[in-house]
């Protein structure tokens, strides 16, 4: 079965992963990547999305979207995480290309309606782009055939606040809208893919099978891997942005949970996801919220295999 989607992104390192094993898949359609601001500016973030195609030979719309949050000032960014470059520091060189004219929200309007029903957002940034599109089409949740989302964190801590995951915690006002949607919202957040720790290992076998593309994620992982192995014994990184795509392939590797969700907008709670599992709460805050599925538990090893047998095709 092929899943046309759309993926909206802020690359950085572990969105370059998720994109590369989407392209990779015979199964996953990619008709876009929508670019948003979050690990980096949202000009790069574009121009690197357009350097990504470029290395995978894929000739598909990038599009640029918001480069700010809902409410607040702009972002910091992560280049602490991803480097000044979004990739490392590798200096990888710039593709040439341009952005496609439409915004990253006018575009995931324009597939909704050209595809109705078809389409999966898969969102591994901030969430201003589905918000803004949920402005420019009321309708889109019936023209949406679901939306799947690396962010949050819904049992566990945070990883910007004590509460808060980065993707949610960037754009919490907008995660409040795309939350509120009548749409088939399911949720990978921290709950899973802290659980799912990888290994210098890992990032060599990518290598190995695939000296391009596993080459780039490999080499950009360095820089990446070294902020995620401070005050740990073992180097260690989390790829959090392939998960809902693992998921499309393979939904047996994952337990989901349902319950009603709400995202704080509150300056000390900014993007905490609450989940309201059935029968634990009588109040109507959370009972008359949308209800989302919730990634709860991951099998690390048959995902790790998928990942490599994937980048091996
Ligand atoms: O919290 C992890 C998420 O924030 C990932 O999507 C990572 O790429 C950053 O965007
Ligand atoms: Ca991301």
């Amino acid at each position: 079965m092929s899943h046309k989607i759309i993926l909206d992104t802020d690359p950085g390192i572990d969105d370059a992963m998720a994109i590369f094993f989407a392209f990779q898949h015979p199964e996953i359609d990619v008709l876009g990547l929508t670019t948003v601001f979050g690990n980096v500016p949202v000009d790069m973030a574009a121009k690197n999305a357009i350097t990504l195609c470029d290395l995978a030979k894929q000739s598909i719309p990038v599009c640029k979207g918001v480069a700010r949050p809902w409410v607040g000032p702009e972002s910091t960014y992560a280049h602490f995480v991803h480097g000044d470059d979004g990739f490392g520091n590798i200096d990888y060189p710039a593709a040439k290309g341009e952005p496609d004219p439409r915004s990253s929200a006018q575009f995931i309007v324009d597939m909704a309606r050209q595809y109705p029903g078809e389409i999966t957002l898969v969102a591994i940034g901030p969430l201003g782009n589905l918000a803004l599109a949920l402005r420019l089409e009321p309708d889109l949740p019936k023209l949406i055939k679901g939306v799947s989302i690396m962010g949050g964190a819904a049992f566990v801590g945070g990883n910007v606040t004590p509460v808060a995951e980065a993707n949610i915690w960037n754009d919490a006002y907008a995660a409040e809208i795309v939350f509120a949607a009548d749409w088939e919202l399911t949720m990978f957040g921290l709950d899973v893919t802290y659980a799912c720790p990888f290994s210098p290992d890992f990032l060599t076998q990518l290598k190995s099978v695939n000296p391009s593309l596993g080459g780039f994620v490999h080499d950009a992982a360095q820089f990446y891997t070294q902020f995620y192995s401070q005050n740990e014994e073992q180097d260690v990184c989390y790829f959090h942005d392939a998960m809902p795509l693992a998921h499309l392939i393979e939904p047996s590797l994952f337990e989901l949970k349902t319950g009603h969700a709400r995202v704080s907008t509150d300056p000390l709670n900014q993007g905490q996801t609450s989940i309201a599992l059935p029968n634990t709460t009588a109040s109507p805050d959370w009972l008359e919220a949308q209800t989302i599925k919730v990634a709860t538990k991951v099998n690390n090893q048959q995902l790790t295999q998928l990942y490599i047998d994937t980048y091996a095709l």
